[in-house]
């Protein structure tokens, strides 16, 4: 925790004194996703075209079988020899966890899920309602309350820096806008909303995430949901 690296991620974290108290039990249980769908939605280009950042959300839910190709785009398997991912990572090392926080997706309860790749499966963590919570956490950006599913990446940096050292964290963000970028195409292709958000309180996040914020911790998050008509 003290090489350059890690000290400069840790000061350039977003802080405030007061943490607040975050509702919800701890959770376990492991969900099957349906079989993505690669082939449905619109095609490249016109999704290129179209892609903006939403930030204002229907009262719809998000469908499961929507946010099973979410996944699939950000972090899916399209690979099955070598396990590569539909992002690209440096050096296939794959530093980044995805979480999602389940604000309002038909037959998922509310709460903390992580995406496990392997299995195209979610594993909940974390039960309740964590609407205020995560848009408190990302600087009080109240438009994410509004959001069917908050994608949350994390990274485990010692994936990464065991090959490259302090240029992984480099990597490691990169990584992370690969994910992002692919969900911002998706949601286009999908007729959803996305909008990418850097600003957060870290360590907020990674206290409602359960993670320690040194050895896994909060890189990027972007909230989805369905376009108000
Ligand atoms: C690294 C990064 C961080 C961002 N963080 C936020 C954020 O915290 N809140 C937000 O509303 N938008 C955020 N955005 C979205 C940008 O504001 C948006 O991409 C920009 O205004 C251009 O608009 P467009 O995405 O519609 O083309 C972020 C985008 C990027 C790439």
């Amino acid at each position: 925790m003290d090489s350059i690296g890690d000290r400069y991620h840790e000061y350039t974290k977003i802080r405030r004194g007061r943490v607040p108290e975050v509702k919800a039990r701890r959770a376990a249980g492991v969900f099957r996703l349906p079989e993505p769908l690669p082939e449905e939605g619109m095609g490249i280009w016109e999704c290129i075209a179209k892609r903006r950042s939403v930030r204002e959300y229907s009262p719809l839910p998000l469908s499961l079988e929507e946010l099973s190709q979410l996944l699939w785009a950000c972090q899916g398997i399209t690979e099955p020899y070598f396990r590569l991912r539909a992002a690209p990572s440096a050096g296939a090392l794959y530093p980044l966890e995805t979480y999602v926080v389940v604000n309002n997706v038909e037959k998922l309860e509310r709460g903390v899920y992580r995406y496990l790749v392997e299995e195209h499966a979610l594993e909940m963590r974390l039960r309740g309602d964590l609407r205020r919570s995560i848009a408190s956490a990302a600087l009080e950006q109240e438009f994410i309350a509004d959001a069917g599913a908050v994608f949350v990446w994390t990274a485990v940096p010692e994936r990464t820096k065991s090959r490259y050292g302090e240029r992984g964290w480099r990597y490691i963000y990169k990584d992370a806008a690969h994910a992002c970028a692919n969900l911002y195409l998706a949601a286009v292709a999908l007729e959803l909303g996305c909008c990418a958000i850097g600003a957060c309180f870290d360590d907020e996040v990674n206290q409602l995430l359960g993670i320690d914020g040194v050895t896994e911790t909060v890189v990027y998050l972007a909230s989805v949901g369905r376009r108000l008509p």
